[in-house]
């Protein structure tokens, strides 16, 4: 039996933090064996807000090696740089032409970029769209996501539907996995953990760089003898990440009798998070001392991809009519 099609991505617009492993990563990484796993490098969609060139250049790579280093197995996954894939720019134009203004206006992303500075670039407001053309370009089956791309993947199913109501049936409508109990991780300051919040825990940030993060999360007053409600502790939802059974239980427990500090569960979860990240750790660092192999990995991926969407690309250029 053929596998079904995973598709997922990541932009490189900042470090990868705790967020995007619990949220998307290791999904990416638990389902590459029982799916055609392909996975890409956001690269065209992060320049919406990068335009620098060695920034860009440099978090391209530090995907590229975050994605390894997580485990991502280059023998299970297609793994790309979506810059690489210049017809999803092509189809992303006849998509253009078949949507409209007023159902793009309705992207909650759009609507919160737009309430804090009206100059929204066209790649930013075109960016479901896009997004759409890298689903769906490949057929993919599901699309592994956080909570806050939802919206996203129903834009892809639109977008499809559209198309294939004009031109004939062409693409197949993805699903998004999103998976509730990591659906979104808090940052440290109680919202979303987001790059662009600058709330993050880097999960490759060095052992000070996390201490300092998890030190600052924000909690209540409580005193340390008070009983505190651990559903209502951003600490706690972070050390339901990584402490499974019992070892969880206990810690619940210790929140509910009183006696536990907030600086003591802190002090915890940062050992909890770097014993975590270790064997990460060095895979990281492997890649980073053999960068060549990263970038052959990518250059594989990109030429795999390649191949593969060419007779789709020319189905739907047939449909369209600009093959003469
Ligand atoms: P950011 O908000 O930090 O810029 P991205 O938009 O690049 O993150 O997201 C990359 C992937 O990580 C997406 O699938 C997204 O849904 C997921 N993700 C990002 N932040 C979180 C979070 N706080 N909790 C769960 N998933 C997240
Ligand atoms: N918008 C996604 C994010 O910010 C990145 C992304 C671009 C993506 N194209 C995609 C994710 C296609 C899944 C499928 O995380």
């Amino acid at each position: 039996m053929t596998k079904k099609r995973l598709l997922s991505g990541i932009q490189p617009s900042g470090t990868i933090h705790i967020g995007n492993y619990f949220g998307a990563i290791k999904q990416f990484v638990d389902l590459q064996d029982s799916y055609e796993a392909f996975i890409f490098i956001a690269d065209f969609h992060a320049m919406t807000t990068i335009q620098n060139k060695k920034e860009l250049s440099n978090n391209i790579l530090n995907v590229a090696m975050d994605y390894l280093a997580c485990g991502l197995d280059p023998k299970n996954v297609h793994l790309f740089k979506q810059s690489d894939i210049p017809s999803v720019t092509e189809l992303t134009w006849y998509f253009n032409c078949i949507i409209t203004m007023p159902f793009l206006e309705r992207a909650t992303a759009y609507k919160d970029a737009y309430q804090k500075a009206k100059e929204i670039n066209v790649g930013l407001f075109d960016y479901p769209v896009l997004m759409a053309s890298d689903i769906l370009i490949q057929d993919a089956d599901i699309v592994p996501v956080g909570q806050d791309q939802r919206q996203h993947l129903e834009y892809a199913r639109d977008i499809a539907i559209k198309f294939n109501n004009i031109y004939g049936e062409t693409f197949k409508l993805p699903e998004a996995l999103i998976l509730k109990e990591v659906a979104i991780v808090p940052g440290i300051d109680g919202r979303k953990m987001s790059k662009s919040y600058k709330n993050t825990i880097p999960l490759f940030g060095t052992d000070e760089e996390i201490k300092k993060a998890v030190m600052s999360i924000v909690t209540d007053s409580k005193r340390p003898e008070d009983p505190k409600d651990p559903e209502e502790c951003n600490i706690f939802t972070l050390h339901k990440l990584f402490l499974k059974g019992e070892e969880l239980l206990s810690l619940k427990k210790r929140y509910k009798d009183g006696g536990l500090s907030y600086k003591e569960s802190k002090e915890m979860l940062i050992n909890e998070i770097i014993n975590f990240i270790s064997p990460m750790r060095e895979k990281r660092i492997y890649y980073e001392n053999h960068k060549d192999e990263v970038i052959n990995i990518l250059k594989e991926g990109a030429s795999f991809v390649k191949n593969g969407i060419t007779q789709k690309m020319d189905i739907i250029r047939n449909k369209i009519g600009v093959n003469i």
